[in-house]
């Protein structure tokens, strides 16, 4: 996820590039490990100033030598995606010709083939970017018509993946043209400027006069007005609409906390992170290793190392490896593993599983599991951190920046990461066949949809939290994949509303939990699917065990199940059909939402919770 800025104005002027540094700033919460921008000067080049690092690091390049007034500019702020933060990846990427820039966020899952057309051509590229092989193809597209709009259309038929593009044309410094699909795009509408960002925010401080573009779309901006076609080059309209909200919310697309809106994206954050992954072979592919399919195959043991929720993706990542790759599969907190003297060789695989990619228990971790001769592969969500760094092998998650101190998206990111992993080595190591993994890989497919069904129920879940927000005490069971669920809402409980909430294996109840219920005790049960019915009917009765004890139940339950009604007070619902090992994926997002709903009615700072950081860069 980046943020993105573009403006034209009338006449030449420093304002294009104050503008644009002024959007990016308030866009820096999309992404921040580079950052660039680009204008047209009156000698009829593009300039691009681009450094990694944050923002204040293009300011302080600026200050030195700044760009010439222009009559516009476009900025990026990044959080990569292909290729580490370097300044060199950063964003506008130039094309071979110098006469356009180009900023872009999303995926174009067909780079690999626009990279080797570029190569026949002779043309070579810079960075590692998946943007780059674009900006080269808009330029072959732009010399032969000298029409950036429909250039831009004919470059947009040819992606695949998720794209905002926003170009500028150094022939032409009147306007600059913009394409979306699959990520967003919003146009503002300004007195004799206009502007263009991958949210409001970008612009808010200048107007609130918005056009809202469709899908497939692009837009031909001047200081003037605006031109809008689809992919065709057919005429269609924006939808115009007026920011209501302050310069805060919109920077938090609206919600109220980060946490909200990050909850939100997991649709999103699950979607992007399967994005792109199935190399011109098919065949599926991390997004990078210098560990060899050879040692991948003697892998006899994995051992996942983390902390938190991180940790509990782990659990969950546990029973789909063991399941498809038949591989034993350990999970431990990373400053335990660490200190226990663990047995570790070179057939052991470390997966490393981190959102911040800085958890010092996790690096000192894989720190020891290489001294020990094991190869470690990284699940992380920010590129350049030092657990990417140090691995052997990388997959990263594609969330986004995730702000808020509890962890929601990243989650979700992480198991769908390792249902990747999973299938990964399953397909290497001959468990499954391609067949079989791209049927799972479709189901995977349909879990960003069926996230953002369960999250309809909010309202269910607000009024729910609003009842039980002077309990002091909660109780979340899970059995199989819905045990380290369990595990995770007792923790989004715990760090943002700082009440007593435990996470137990449903099985563990008779083995002392029971103890706890009492009347009016708030209890939720994740429950499996009836279509698993060895582990359902034993949930089921744990459910009527604390029913029976006077318990406030509360149930996840699948779509169709009456069996839990008689039982609970309350009944949440996921999707018919989910495969048991992706539960996960939709069950936790009520729970999630759960926590952040307890907090905000006890009044407590949700995005900042007490006594915690972000990252915890100490041991
Ligand atoms: C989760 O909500 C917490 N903020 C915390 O448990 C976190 O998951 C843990 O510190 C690990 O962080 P990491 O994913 O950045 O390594």
């Amino acid at each position: 996820m980046c943020g993105i800025v573009g403006f034209v104005g009338a006449d030449a002027s420093n304002r294009s590039v104050q503008v644009a540094l002024q959007g990016l700033g308030r866009l820096e919460y999309r992404g921040y490990d580079s950052a660039g921008v680009a204008t047209i000067g009156s000698d009829g080049t593009i300039h691009v100033v681009k450094k990694a690092g944050r923002l204040t690091n293009v300011v302080d390049a600026l200050a030195k030598h700044p760009l010439p007034e222009s009559s516009l500019a476009i900025g990026h702020t990044r959080w990569a995606t292909h290729g580490g933060p370097t300044d060199q990846n950063a964003h506008p990427h130039l094309s071979f010709d110098g006469r356009v820039a180009l900023v872009h966020n999303g995926i174009i899952e067909n780079a690999d083939e626009l990279a080797s057309e570029l190569a026949d051509r002779g043309i070579a590229l810079a960075s590692e970017t998946d943007t780059e092989t674009a900006v080269h193809h808009l330029a072959l597209e732009l010399a032969k018509d000298d029409d950036l709009l429909a250039a831009m259309c004919r470059l947009a038929r040819k992606l695949r993946g998720s794209f905002t593009l926003v170009a500028i044309d150094r022939d032409n410094p009147n306007h600059l043209v913009a394409a979306r699909r699959n990520s967003p795009l919003v146009v503002g509408l300004g007195e004799g400027e206009n502007y263009v960002g991958s949210d409001v925010s970008a612009f808010v401080d200048e107007t609130r006069d918005a056009l809202e573009l469709e899908q497939d779309t692009a837009v031909d901006v001047y200081s003037d007005h605006v031109v809008i076609v689809d992919f065709d080059g057919n005429p269609t309209q924006g939808h115009p609409f007026t920011v209501d909200w302050s310069v805060d919310a919109a920077v938090k697309d609206g919600y109220s906390t980060f946490m909200e809106k990050e909850i939100r994206e997991e649709p999103t954050a699950v979607l992007e992170t399967l994005r792109g992954r199935l190399g011109t072979d098919g065949k599926l592919r991390l997004d990078s290793s210098s560990i060899s399919e050879d040692v991948f195959r003697r892998i006899d043991k994995i051992i996942v190392v983390a902390c938190g929720t991180a940790a509990y993706a782990g659990y969950v990542a546990k029973y789909a490896i063991e399941h498809w790759c038949r591989i034993p599969v350990e999970v431990e907190l990373a400053h335990e593993f660490r200190y226990r003297d663990p047995v570790v060789n070179e057939k052991t695989l470390v997966v490393a599983i981190s959102q911040s990619g800085e958890t010092m228990d996790t690096i000192m971790a894989i720190r020891h599991a290489r001294e020990q001769g094991s190869k470690v592969l990284a699940i992380v969500n920010t590129h350049g951190s030092s657990i990417a760094r140090e691995a052997d092998a990388v997959l990263y998650t594609h969330a986004g920046p995730e702000i808020a101190v509890a962890s929601t998206k990243a989650f979700v990111a992480q198991i769908a990461a390792c249902y990747l992993l999973g299938l990964y080595l399953a397909e290497l190591r001959g468990n499954k066949y391609v067949d079989e993994v791209a049927d799972y890989l479709d189901e995977l497919n349909k879990m960003p949809e069926r996230i953002q069904k369960v999250l309809e129920q909010e309202p269910r879940i607000t009024a729910l939290a609003e009842e039980l927000k002077d309990k002091d005490g909660f109780l979340f069971l899970g059995r199989h994949v819905g045990y380290p669920v369990a595990l995770e809402a007792a923790l989004k409980c715990k760090e943002v509303s700082y009440v007593h909430a435990e996470g137990y294996a449903a099985g563990e109840l008779k083995h002392g939990p029971i103890a706890l219920i009492e009347e009016g005790l708030p209890v939720f049960f994740i429950v499996p699917t009836p279509r698993r019915p060895e582990l359902h009917a034993k949930v089921l009765s744990n459910v009527q065990e604390v029913r029976a004890r006077g318990a406030h139940v509360i149930v996840i339950a699948e779509e169709g199940d009456d069996s839990v009604e008689e039982f609970a007070h309350q009944v949440f619902r996921v999707p018919l059909s989910t495969p048991t090992l992706m539960m996960p994926l939709v069950t936790v997002a009520p729970l999630q939402l759960f926590a952040l709903r307890l907090a905000q009615a006890k009044g407590l700072d949700v995005d900042k919770p007490r006594n915690l950081a972000k990252s915890v860069t100490v041991e």
